[in-house]
């Protein structure tokens, strides 16, 4: 971590007269100057281009062409979309396709992958895994004859898995292991060539969740060989809320792994109507049906976005600001009672950091919804003591970052997060 960071309003703004990055900021819709956004791991920003897009896609291509549209500009759409996210991931044209949610793609390539693995019993995963990739697995080994049974890997502590575990769970008996890369609450980050290697030492398939990390992190996907891989759209690639996830099925084994929602725009050709299904070529093959194509399309500004600036960039942006976060911490909030829940080590970090407090649900409203204050920042709440704060380099400023710490101070010094209560939101 840098020793020159310095704790002063003067520093965070040369920080960002500095940075190649922030032109970025202004690309998207920004209405309240003192709000501060530190939950673009969650939702990103709305960027400007997409208001522009989805008038012309509702005037022209909705409104005029009507069903000609699909011919145009919507029926490949999948497709060209997903090669945008290769270039982001580092994948191949061909290798990815948005389609469904992420719950719903996990699905059908981790059944996929398990009909292919005959034989072996075993799936496994972490305790750091985001639920619903542990639910979608339950309820596949609920729902089959295969009895598959699913292990998780410990963790070391809150922030850290125990990688020694998670060896010591991939066996020969090992169908799949299925991880985010990135975890959701602590922001621990998994070296994937490593992992993916570790499994395939074992004959097991890789299926990472890319979710925190698409936009954030650059994955190498090819580099590190690994087999399948999911995520959404709606966090650091700013789809917008409930955008379609992307898949991705290595090149070889695309034409090894068969869908199991054989839906009509997975089939060879769908407008032959044939009454019996015949899996498309390649990644194609793992659409499933009509896609919601407002909220497809929405999307695309959003990648542009990421790609003319550069997934290195991001990424080199993001480790500043998440060094400059910890130091503040360090430095102002660690004496208040708070704790790092996050990695120390940026190696080992995704792009958002978590703090921990006894305090934590009250500290976070009041920072939300403040009653005495100019300042809003707008981090979430994990359970049990949690505060995420989301750091997305195309439009967080290393001023934002400053002026999240002073006012978590004055929160605590003031006592204000005792005006608040303690009952949960339905979303935190
Ligand atoms: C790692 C991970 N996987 C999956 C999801 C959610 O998937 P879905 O888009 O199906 O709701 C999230 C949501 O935050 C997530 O963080």
């Amino acid at each position: 971590m840098s020793s020159n960071f310095e704790s002063s309003l003067v520093f965070a703004q040369k920080m960002d007269f500095n940075d190649s990055l922030n032109p970025f900021r202004k690309r998207f819709h920004i209405q309240d100057k003192n709000t501060i956004y530190l939950d673009g791991n969650s939702l990103g920003r709305l960027p400007e281009d997409t208001k522009t897009m989805l008038e012309e896609l509702v005037t022209n291509q909705w409104g005029n062409d009507l069903i000609k549209s699909w011919n145009k500009n919507w029926y490949t759409k999948s497709e060209k979309l997903g090669d945008k996210i290769a270039q982001i991931i580092g994948a191949d044209n061909g290798e990815v396709v948005v389609s469904d949610s992420t719950s719903v793609n996990l699905y059908k390539l981790a059944k996929a992958a398990l009909s292919y693995q005959k034989g072996r019993t075993e799936i496994v995963s972490d305790v750091f895994n985001f639920p619903t990739d542990l639910y979608i697995l339950q309820g596949i080994i609920s729902g089959s004859n295969a009895k598959h049974k699913l292990k998780l890997a410990e963790a070391n502590d809150e922030i850290s898995i125990n990688i020694n575990d998670l060896k010591r769970k991939i066996t020969k008996k090992t169908a799949l292991l299925v991880l985010s890369l990135v975890a959701f609450k602590s922001s621990f980050l998994y070296n994937a060539e490593e992992i993916t290697s570790l499994a395939h030492q074992q004959g097991a398939l890789v299926l990472w969740d890319l979710s925190h990390a698409a936009g954030a992190v650059p994955i190498n996907i090819n580099t590190t060989k690994a087999d399948l891989a999911v995520g959404c759209t709606y966090k650091y690639l700013n789809g917008g809320p409930g955008s379609p996830a992307f898949l991705y099925v290595r090149k070889d084994l695309q034409n090894k792994l068969f869908s199991p929602v054989q839906g009509w725009f997975g089939d060879k050709n769908p407008f032959e109507f044939d009454l019996k299904y015949k899996p498309a070529n390649g990644i194609k093959k793992f659409l499933t049906g009509t896609p919601p194509v407002i909220s497809q399309l929405a999307i695309e500004p959003g990648l542009n976005l990421t790609l003319e600036a550069g997934i290195e960039n991001i990424y080199k942006k993001s480790i500043k600001l998440s060094e400059y976060f910890i130091y503040l911490y360090t430095e102002v909030l660690k004496p208040l009672g708070f704790k790092l829940g996050s990695p120390l080590d940026s190696a080992l970090r995704g792009s958002h950091v978590s703090l921990k407090h006894p305090e934590a649900y009250r500290i976070c409203t009041a920072l939300i919804e403040p009653k005495n204050s100019e300042v809003k920042v707008i981090p979430d709440f994990r359970e049990p003591d949690n505060i995420r704060f989301g750091l997305t380099p195309l439009y967080t400023t290393f001023t934002e970052v400053y002026k999240t710490i002073i006012r978590i101070e004055e929160i605590i010094s003031n006592k204000e997060f005792e005006m608040y209560s303690n009952k949960r939101k339905g979303v935190t």
